[in-house]
């Protein structure tokens, strides 16, 4: 339903979009997790047709988004990064403003908007205008604009970014219900939990480029049974490997400096008497520990711990 290969977005000498592809198919949600200027705007914003790729491909329900534009948009939602409603006209006619745009008339057009306002929990608000509404209520209301001519294929970007948890939790469900109306969506988040709870399948992307990608079962998988054991403290130069040279389990240095060590093996809650000595031996003081279980977070820790390194 939707494809992206070797797609390429260069701003000057910056690659913000570095070569990445992906493929998301009819009622799945494909998850693009990284954190802040990893380039996932610039990802949605070209597949959305609003910026021209450097070089690539994307297709969307089979038209080309460069080739065969107002084909490929035909098929397309977008819930913008940045809210893009009117703040002066009322809830009600932004939805009506969108449908329109997608080309939804009469009948079609008035059902479709009444049932849109009720799912997105703004039928009591209907009259009201946006610029009254609370940062939640925005959000759906954006929410509602990308989804009013019912697309086949939905881009959302940081959808929950600044909205509290209730609307958080209905912003999920709502796009659980897309996918189980057959929608192909796109989510992107730098909430690791977020991809976890929504994502069938999702892609890694840091400085514009693609570092992992599969279910999450298949990158837990990727990423064995290791915890990750974040301290902080005082630590002195050299000091990781001082630890690691005490033959610790299978333990390993992602990350360190003057105030923060992170490390990472296999079952390290076992061992953390032994580190702690280690550390203390080593001149080093912890005055924090932060300890977590494999997960897609401590994954990307420990995909770009290992470039940070250098
Ligand atoms: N219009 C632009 N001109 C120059 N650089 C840009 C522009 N838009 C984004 N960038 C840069 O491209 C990179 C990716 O940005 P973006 O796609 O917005 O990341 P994300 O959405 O993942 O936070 C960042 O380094 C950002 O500063
Ligand atoms: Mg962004």
């Amino acid at each position: 339903m939707l494809s992206v290969e070797n797609l390429t977005k260069q701003y000057g000498d910056l690659a913000a979009v570095d070569d990445i592809g992906f493929a998301a198919g009819q009622g799945k949600i494909f998850g693009l997790l990284g954190p802040n200027g990893a380039g996932k705007s610039t990802t949605i914003n070209c597949i959305s047709g609003l910026l021209p790729p450097t070089s690539g491909t994307i297709s969307i329900a089979g038209f080309d988004i460069v080739r065969n534009g107002r084909k490929a948009k035909a098929s397309l939602g977008v819930v913008p990064q940045e809210l893009a409603l009117y703040e002066d006209l009322p809830a009600l006619e932004n939805l009506y403003y969108w449908g329109k745009a997608y080309g939804l008339r009469g009948a079609d057009l008035e059902s479709r908007v009444r049932d849109v306002l009720g799912y997105i929990g703004l039928a009591d608000r209907a009259r009201d205008l946006p610029k009254t509404f609370s940062g939640g209520m925005k959000r759906r209301l954006n929410f509602g604009c990308g989804i009013v001519h019912k697309p086949k294929v939905l881009l959302l970007d940081e959808p929950t970014v600044g909205v509290d948890p209730q609307s958080r939790q209905r912003l999920f469900e709502m796009v659980e219900a897309e996918r189980d109306a057959g929608a192909c969506v796109l989510y992107t988040t730098h909430y690791m939990e977020e991809a976890e709870r929504l994502c069938d399948s999702l892609a890694i992307i840091d400085h514009g480029k693609l570092i992992a990608e599969g279910t999450v079962a298949e990158l837990k998988a990727q990423l064995g049974a290791r915890d990750v054991l974040q301290l902080n403290g005082e630590f002195s130069s050299g000091l990781g490997a001082a630890v690691v040279a005490r033959g610790i389990g299978d333990l390993e240095v992602l990350s360190e400096n003057d105030n923060s060590l992170t490390l990472t093996m296999t079952a390290a809650s076992q061992y953390l008497p032994a580190i702690f000595e280690s550390i203390s031996g080593a001149g080093g003081v912890v005055r924090e520990t932060n300890l977590r279980s494999p997960n897609l977070e401590t994954l990307f820790l420990l995909l770009t711990g290992k470039e940070l390194r250098e």
